[in-house]
């Protein structure tokens, strides 16, 4: 079984989908991390996109939900808080717009959601990777309230930036994110629309969870 949440940054995608996945005791996918882990190949071969993809094909990347965290692997070594730097977020939407890069990404995604019951999030999952999925969501908020959520957990894990850098960062990869040819973020036809902006955390995950225990009923009547 795969559920999915697609939607821009800072919508409360990942940590409602974390917390989802703690409650109903199933794994967690944050597909926005295995392109971070891209990025910072990408950036390790100073940008040069021949020997970054000579990398990306020799690069072993995996990963896990554990006690509540998703953990991202290169090569054997946890880069998960590497890849929230600023760094790569100002060059993760470029890479992200590969399409050689997006196949590479899919296809790890695609081999481990096959062993497991999944809740995952992108921007393109509903409509381009998990076509088929049992159950979509699109999650939404104004950007000066995602700008707000984002930097305080930026200024949290001690990072030096200003609301104004987070709110250009976030604007930007929404408009690359959407405009892109190879699968922009966009909401499938067929999931349910949740606009966080003026809900609690809470609602978001009790929502969500009554949604899937629905889906999970159906299923074991059928
Ligand atoms: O957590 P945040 O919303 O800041 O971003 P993320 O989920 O870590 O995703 C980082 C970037 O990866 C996005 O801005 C997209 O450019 C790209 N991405 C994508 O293209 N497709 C996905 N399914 C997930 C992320
Ligand atoms: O994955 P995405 O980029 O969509 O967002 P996130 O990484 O989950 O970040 C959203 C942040 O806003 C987290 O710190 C949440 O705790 C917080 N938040 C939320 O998601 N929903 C609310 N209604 C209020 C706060």
């Amino acid at each position: 079984m795969i559920v999915v949440i697609d939607g821009p940054a800072g919508s409360g995608k990942s940590s409602t989908a974390k917390a989802v996945a703690a409650k109903l005791q199933i794994q967690f996918l944050d597909s926005g991390a295995l392109y971070r882990v891209a990025t910072l190949v990408y950036l390790n071969c100073q940008k040069d996109y021949q020997k970054f993809f000579e990398q990306l094909e020799e690069s072993e990347i995996s990963f896990h939900f554990k006690k509540k965290k998703f953990h991202a692997f290169l090569d054997g070594r946890d880069v998960s808080d590497e890849i929230r730097s600023m760094e790569i977020s100002e060059n993760v939407s470029e890479v992200a717009s590969n399409s050689d890069v997006r196949a590479f990404v899919n296809q790890l995604m695609r081999e481990v959601v096959k062993q497991n019951v999944y809740i995952a999030d992108g921007r393109d999952l509903g409509t381009a990777v998990f076509p088929d999925a049992d159950l979509k969501f699109f999650m939404v908020a104004d950007l000066e309230t995602r700008a707000k959520r984002r930097f305080e957990e930026v200024k949290s894990s001690g990072k030096n930036v200003t609301l104004e850098e987070v709110k250009q960062n976030i604007a930007a990869r929404d408009e690359k994110d959407s405009n892109r040819s190879s699968d922009p973020l966009k909401k499938a036809d067929d999931a349910i629309l949740i606009d966080t902006s003026e809900m609690t955390f809470e609602e978001q995950v009790a929502f969500i969870s009554t949604e899937i225990k629905e889906v999970i009923a159906s299923q074991n009547k059928t």
